[in-house]
């Protein structure tokens, strides 16, 4: 019986660990890619959904969590530290435990989804609302792992962005080769830094004969790079990616400029309208901030952006689960019944 062993073991020899690095993992990464066939249509190319929604934690994060966990044990850390929207603090409690390691967690009051409260709870970690935005509590997470002992785990710690980039490995062993566009939400740009270092690794390996171009959306009310400034209040419905200073801004222009990519911004509505498609047509559920890829996608397309026949890859970042307000809200209320064959025929349409 064999099952995936989780990205350090399925990709160590490309990751930064040795013999001795203690494995703290959960099995994450070895995804699904699905095959988007609405999408496929509405652009004219082949579409395919990395779903990241399907790690243990339920986002993309895990695969630089077991990175960061495992070697901040290789260093004798006892406890980690993050600043969060979400999931990056739910995926940090979950390994911290598995290492035995205590979690810290700092998340902006008010601002986060109540499943990814609920996951920091339940894993036990020590969790901060701070009184400030995403961006607030990343100063405050730096200043405190500098001058007492905690490890941190936000991507600004290199090894999250290596685990990360395990993602594009795992999209160029299915496709064969890489992608002719990579599309992607970005928050604290991260996940595009990580997506273009894993590509470009496969191609200067020659394991892939080209790199895609990197296609970023933010959501309009928090879009610093596309708008060339720092946002002091950032807002969006798609509170993952609620952030107005991204820490790995310069490398998004990176991977943008050196793919011949784009960073664009799509509106909460536009980000809705995806995330239902989603939903509803592909039977793939995310949460808000993981649509703005697609969102940005079907944006590119109807402005004539999107030649046909192109292989397109788009991640969907997060589970729809860790966030079903959006998913409730403005559905009709479901029809009670009594225990009654009849009646429930009649309310279905079956009858
Ligand atoms: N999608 C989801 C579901 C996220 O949680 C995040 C980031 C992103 C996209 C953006 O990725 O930051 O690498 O550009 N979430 C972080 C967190 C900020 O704290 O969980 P990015």
């Amino acid at each position: 019986t064999h099952q995936w062993r989780g990205i350090i073991e399925e990709y160590r020899d490309r990751l930064p660990v040795s013999d001795t690095t203690p494995v703290v993992t959960l099995r994450e990464g070895g995804t699904p890619l699905v095959p988007a066939q609405v999408l496929s249509e509405r652009t004219g190319c082949e579409v395919h959904l990395k779903v990241e929604g399907a790690n243990p934690t339920g986002s993309f994060k895990d695969r630089g969590m077991t990175m960061a966990i495992s070697r901040a044990k290789e260093e004798g850390a006892k406890a980690v530290i993050c600043a969060s929207t979400g999931n990056t603090s739910a995926s940090a409690a979950a390994y911290a435990v598995r290492a035995g390691m205590v979690s810290a967690v700092l998340v902006p009051q008010g601002k986060i989804a109540l499943g990814k409260m609920g996951q920091a709870l339940v894993h036990g970690a020590k969790i901060l609302q701070v009184e400030g935005n995403f961006d607030d509590c990343l100063t405050l997470a730096r200043s405190l792992s500098e001058n007492y002992p905690v490890a941190l785990v936000n991507s600004v710690n290199p090894v999250r962005i290596e685990g990360q980039k395990t993602a594009a490995f795992e999209i160029v062993d299915m496709l064969g080769d890489a992608p002719d566009i990579h599309v992607l939400p970005v928050g604290n740009a991260g996940n595009i830094t990580a997506y273009w270092k894993g590509y470009q690794e496969y191609a200067a390996d020659k394991i892939a004969t080209r790199t895609p171009r990197m296609w970023g959306f933010q959501a309009s009310g928090s879009a610093p790079i596309v708008r060339g400034e720092v946002v002091k209040d950032p807002s969006t419905i798609a509170t993952a990616i609620r952030i107005g200073n991204p820490a790995s801004w310069q490398y998004a222009l990176a991977a943008r400029d050196e793919s011949g990519g784009a960073i664009d911004e799509v509106t909460d509505r536009e980000i809705l309208r995806a995330y239902r498609l989603l939903a509803a047509q592909e039977g793939v559920f995310v949460e808000p901030a993981s649509a703005a890829s697609v969102a940005g996608l079907l944006k590119a397309a109807e402005q004539g952006k999107v030649d046909p026949g192109q292989r397109i890859v788009c991640t969907v970042t997060g589970n729809g689960l860790k966030d079903p307000d959006w998913a409730v809200a403005g559905a009709p209320q479901p029809v009670t019944v009594p225990v009654d064959a009849a009646t429930a025929a009649e309310r279905l349409g079956l009858a």
